[in-house]
């Protein structure tokens, strides 16, 4: 039987390949539509893809923010000419003709790698070789019912000098744009409170796709900060709840400039639950109380070395824990300041990771952020848990070190998944190792 889905055509922006395709897969596993990527090329920002219908298509990249748009995909051919023969040759080529042929109507030019700017006059020479399709709505420029766009691929441009003549040229008609404008509305430049451990707009909102943040459930960032996590979360309609060990991150700088004034300032004021300073090994959430996501930039112990609430030596400490000051206990005192001791990485992840197998209902993900060194002759341990499945690792390289964005999806007890097996993850301590250049 013939298949009764259709061809789209995804336009993807070429930065962070590595995350590209675990975000459309996530999105599509999450709004359980089936894709097939055999055309997906990391390196090309195009793929074709079958689908159900246009309602398919816009719910899956209305929230993408590495894919441009999604187009109903009409031909493509290295000349003009052959990409008219194409869409000419198309099974219900007659159909679409049909379907659109009275809708108002306007036509977008775009140019991947290069190409020059088009003048009108080239523009409306390029429309009229689009004659025999038969637009007879109305040409609206504001707001068409139908948008038509003619992609250009070129060559990779030599030096400074574009290809003049385009690779390919593609046809669709725009089903849906993605989420990408959000990266402009999250931009840290103009949030009002923010810090120097705020993470960037688009890899927040993209870490928020891979998580599978859901509307209406519940996300906890345990490693809240600045809560850049925790405005992703909100946007894509989770409530969210952060806590971190630093009061002073909690309660930000002063009226206007903490992490709820960011949720008023973005009008999500409803998805903010609330952010406690809380030390993450010692949690005081309920034992029974379900996240469905978990998403985070744990310390990297760059900045400062990781600690935990605990004394780091409990026999100079013993005695002290009830010590009283003007008759009140000094631990509940506002000026208290806990004693703390000095933690691991590998001991924090290890916790991260426990934690989110006891609160993430069955096909919860846990989603994290992992700074590793880029030497050569040092292997990259992931931190492994016999109940989640380690479903993504995604990698954003930078000169000498990298970040990875590791997504876990819990499947509970029977999973009986590969674990480190007690082996030492980080021989060497990352931060020294960052302020050294790694040099050493
Ligand atoms: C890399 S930053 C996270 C930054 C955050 N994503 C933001 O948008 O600002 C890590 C955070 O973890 C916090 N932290 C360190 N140790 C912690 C612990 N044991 N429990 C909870 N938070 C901790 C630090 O105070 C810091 O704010």
């Amino acid at each position: 039987m013939a298949s009764s889905k259709k061809q789209y055509l995804l336009y993807m922006v070429q930065t962070h390949p590595n995350f590209r395709r675990a975000e459309l897969e996530s999105l599509a596993d999450m709004f359980g539509i089936e894709v097939d990527f055999c055309d997906y090329d990391e390196g090309s920002p195009f793929c074709v893809v079958e689908l159900e219908s246009d309602e398919q298509a816009q719910q899956w990249i209305r929230r993408s923010v590495l894919t441009k748009a999604v187009f109903e995909f009409w031909g493509r051919g290295t000349t003009l000419e052959e990409m008219h023969e194409a869409i000419r040759a198309h099974p219900t080529f007659e159909q679409r003709k049909e379907q659109f042929k009275h809708s108002s109507f306007k036509f977008e030019f775009e140019n991947y790698r290069g190409g020059k700017k088009k003048d009108m006059a080239t523009k409306v020479k390029q429309i009229e070789t689009f004659r025999y399709v038969g637009f007879e709505g109305k040409i609206d420029m504001k707001s068409p019912e139908q948008t038509y766009t003619l992609i250009e691929e070129y060559e990779a441009p030599t030096g400074k000098t574009p290809a003049a003549t385009p690779l390919s040229y593609l046809f669709g008609r725009l089903v849906q744009v993605s989420d990408r404008a959000s990266m402009d509305v999250y931009d840290l430049k103009k949030r009002p409170y923010k810090g120097t451990t705020s993470f960037e707009a688009e890899l927040s909102l993209v870490s928020a796709n891979i998580a599978q943040v859901k509307p209406g459930t519940l996300m906890y960032d345990p490693f809240a900060g600045t809560g850049s996590f925790l405005t992703a979360g909100g946007h894509y309609g989770a409530l969210v709840l952060g806590s971190d060990i630093d009061g002073r991150m909690i309660r930000g700088k002063g009226a206007n400039a903490d992490i709820g004034s960011n949720f008023k300032y973005y009008h999500e004021a409803s998805q903010f639950l609330d952010v406690l300073t809380m030390d993450f090994t010692h949690n005081s959430l309920r034992s029974d109380l379900v996240i469905d996501t978990i998403l985070c930039d744990p310390p990297y112990g760059i900045r400062e070395s990781i600690k935990v609430l605990g004394a780091k030596d409990p026999e100079r400490f013993a005695g002290k824990e009830n010590l009283i000051i003007d008759g009140e206990k000094a631990f509940l005192r506002k000026d208290y300041i806990p004693t703390k001791k000095p933690y691991s990485l590998d001991a924090l992840l290890d916790d991260l990771l426990a934690y989110s197998a006891e609160r993430l209902p069955l096909g919860g993900r846990l989603a994290f952020w992992m700074p590793t060194a880029n030497d050569e002759n040092v292997e990259t341990i992931i931190p492994l848990h016999q109940n989640l499945e380690l479903k993504y690792d995604c990698v954003q390289e930078f000169n000498k070190w990298s970040r990875r964005l590791l997504v876990y999806i819990n499947r509970g007890d029977g999973y009986n998944g590969p674990t480190n097996g007690g082996v030492q993850r980080s021989p060497s301590n990352f931060r020294e190792r960052y302020f050294n250049h790694f040099t050493k």
